[in-house]
């Protein structure tokens, strides 16, 4: 089976970039990082992945002077590389519905709550975790979705629960959702490489493996 051909985008340090490297290279994932592709020039992400051997590119969106041209110069890097699927990884722009639409059920995103809950714009990264442990809940986790036009509301492929401990802090909230993200995204992209993800409306049926013959 052929490799199919990822772009991961970052914005930050890149720990789930790390996570699907290694995945791949484990073979735990059919498929090949062609390109990472960073909205930040000082993005930690960026040395990761020259560290792979992978070809990198900045798109920074104060160079565009809307989304949609933001949108548009993202999309034509990543139709240099002959996509198959778009991963956004701690990725913090925003893109054009017209975006969206052009790869629709082809971008995935990581979220660190159980979504719907502390999602929706303004609330990612650290943010999350404050508003998780100011508000009290007992439980939170990591959820990784389809990409829709409405910020954190895509069809959910895979979502896991931690237990938000007494002593818990914003740090090691971070840090337990952050193990289980580097789980769960191989993990949802390899279901994605093996073609077993089936979108029913906002249902993602999970099908099971094939066998071989
Ligand atoms: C991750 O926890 C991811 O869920 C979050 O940013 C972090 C990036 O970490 N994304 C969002 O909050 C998006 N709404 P990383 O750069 O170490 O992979």
């Amino acid at each position: 089976m052929a490799k199919i051909r990822l772009a991961v985008l970052v914005s930050g340090g890149g720990t789930n970039l790390q996570a699907i490297i290694d995945a791949c290279a484990a073979g735990q994932i059919e498929a090949e990082i062609a390109l990472v592709l960073s909205s930040r020039s000082k993005a930690f992400a960026l040395q990761r992945a020259e560290k792979a051997g992978i070809q990198t590119v900045v798109c920074s969106p104060r160079h565009y002077n809307n989304t949609q041209q933001y949108s548009r110069a993202v999309s034509a890097e990543l139709d240099k590389q002959e996509i198959d699927l778009i991963i956004l990884a701690g990725f913090m722009s925003i893109f054009s519905s017209e975006f969206i639409a052009k790869y629709r059920n082809r971008i995935m995103n990581t979220h660190p709550s159980l979504l719907p809950s502390f999602g929706g714009r303004g609330c990612y990264g650290k943010r999350v975790h404050q508003q998780v442990l100011d508000y009290g809940v007992k439980i939170s986790g990591a959820t990784i979705m389809f990409v829709s036009e409405d910020i954190d509301t895509g069809p959910i492929i895979l979502q896991e629960a931690v237990a938000v401990a007494e002593d818990e802090t914003l740090e090691s909230l971070q840090q337990k959702v952050l193990r289980l993200e580097h789980k769960l995204y191989p993990q949802a992209i390899s279901l994605f490489a093996a073609d077993r993800l089936q979108i029913r409306g906002r249902r993602v049926h999970i099908l099971p493996a094939k066998t071989k013959s």
